[in-house]
């Protein structure tokens, strides 16, 4: 989501003047934007600043202005302590104030180097309704948010309190961007939100639709090839949504359905709100509607309480489903949420243990599944993106990385490749000669 939210600054940004560049060192501006889900990628907003100030004290010294803007989650939960541990950042705002970026920009060229702006509010109006309509390419593949903010209110998570509570956009307005990402050359769009699922927006016909309604129409967009979404939560699984895996068949057949821990205690105290075996029974419907589809998950590991049991329970969960891929983490406090008021924490050697275990399953079963294309043709889209010369970067239906040389005429096309090896996270092909490319 922040990959969208900087492509949306970026538009509001453009008609200012503003144009991004690849390095910070001599930008006129430079907006980090920000995560604050996991430890992680909190501390590395301090260090990414420390590099910052120096570009900034560079430009400075040649008499030239570098506005430092943080923006995203870690601004919203932490904007005080931002501003006061970093004193050439400028700026400081949320994800729900960015269309405000003009007016902050104002208050902060005008009075440069007095004033400095904090800005987490959660507005009353919502920020969609004062983005630009986007007029430029965002690529063959593309994000288009659809719903923000959480009310599950896991009690690891930060989602609730940094993204604010859950809203869904207008259908209209989420079908007229669609429209305009395909006309612009988009043929594949990953759906949204902190809980996607959990989408109800207001319909074109004034009812609300969930989310398996809100896919049938995209799908009648011409030119739309491809309809993803992320991410999910498995309460909020609607039949609508399940039938819609049956029907259309621009949605792909693969669904990341974080589960985060094989074990009903732990799914309790991280307040889920359902079982194992709804999980189990939830992936058995989706198979049913499209016997093709994969999944993939996040997992927590480590989390207070867990014992050598629940992790095997965790363990033991992935065997039998087998994931095509998953997202594993450790378990880290973030300020604010109930579980960092826990005990029974879990020492760090025992964490790295057991994610290692973890990790090397799901990474075999990952293996075997892409193993699973060598010898196959498989559908490619292919991206901008360039590794090596003449090398074309694309995606499956699966949303897996592919790799493989062929003419940049290639690039937005979808494309036969046949699979001649295979990586954990990417295949490696040729194209397959049509006499139509
Ligand atoms: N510690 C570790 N992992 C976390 N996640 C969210 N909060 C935490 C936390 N406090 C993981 C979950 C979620 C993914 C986006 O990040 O697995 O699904
Ligand atoms: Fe966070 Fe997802 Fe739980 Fe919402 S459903 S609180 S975003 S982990």
């Amino acid at each position: 989501m922040n990959a969208y939210d900087t492509r949306r600054m970026q538009d509001i940004l453009r008609p200012m003047g503003y144009t991004s560049v690849d390095e910070p060192d001599a930008a006129d501006m430079v907006i980090l934007n920000t995560c604050h889900i996991r430890e992680k990628a909190t501390d590395k907003v301090f260090s990414d600043l420390g590099r910052i100030r120096d570009h900034k004290l560079e430009m400075e010294k040649k008499g030239q202005q570098m506005v430092v803007a943080v923006a995203g989650c870690v601004a919203q939960a932490e904007g005080d302590v931002i501003l006061s541990r970093a004193k050439h950042v400028d700026m400081v705002f949320g994800p729900q104030t960015y269309h405000e970026l003009p007016e902050m920009l104002a208050k902060i060229t005008g009075a440069y180097g007095s004033a400095r702006i904090i800005n987490t509010d959660f507005p009353v109006e919502q920020k969609f309704d004062y983005l630009p309509d986007e007029n430029t390419s965002c690529g063959a593949s593309a994000f288009l948010s659809i719903q923000e903010g959480c009310d599950k209110f896991c009690t690891f998570c930060v989602v609730p309190y940094t993204r604010g509570s859950e809203y869904s956009r207008d259908a209209a307005a989420i079908l007229k961007e669609a429209r305009q990402m395909v006309a612009n050359g988009t043929k594949d769009i990953t759906l949204l939100g902190q809980n996607v699922n959990a989408y109800h927006g207001t319909g074109t016909d004034g009812k609300t639709w969930g989310l398996g309604r809100l896919i049938r129409e995209l799908a009648e967009i011409e030119n739309l090839k491809r309809i993803r979404y992320s991410t999910s939560h498995p309460c909020d699984v609607q039949d609508d949504l399940i039938e819609a895996h049956r029907d259309v068949p621009q949605l792909m057949p693969h669904l990341h359905l974080p589960v985060q821990s094989g074990s009903n205690k732990i799914l309790k105290a991280m307040n889920r709100k359902h079982t194992i075996e709804d999980y189990i029974t939830t992936l058995e419907k989706f198979r049913t509607a499209q016997p093709d589809i994969q999944f993939s998950s996040d997992f927590i590991i480590g989390f207070p309480g867990e014992t050598d049991d629940d992790f095997e329970d965790t363990y033991n969960l992935v065997q039998k489903i087998g994931f095509a891929s998953a997202y594993s983490f450790k378990y880290s406090p973030r300020p604010g949420t109930p579980a960092a008021n826990m005990t029974h924490l879990i020492r760090e050697d025992i964490k790295d243990a057991r994610l290692q275990r973890l990790q090397s399953l799901l990474f075999e079963q990952a293996l075997s599944f892409n193993q699973s294309f060598i010898g196959h043709p498989v559908e490619v889209l292919f991206d901008t993106q360039q590794h090596k010369e003449g090398q074309l970067h694309g995606r499956t239906r699966y949303n897996t990385a592919v790799y493989a040389m062929g003419p940049s005429r290639l690039s937005g096309q979808i494309v036969d490749v046949i699979v001649e090896s295979a990586g954990q996270m990417a295949l490696h092909g040729a194209i397959r000669i049509e006499s139509d490319i």
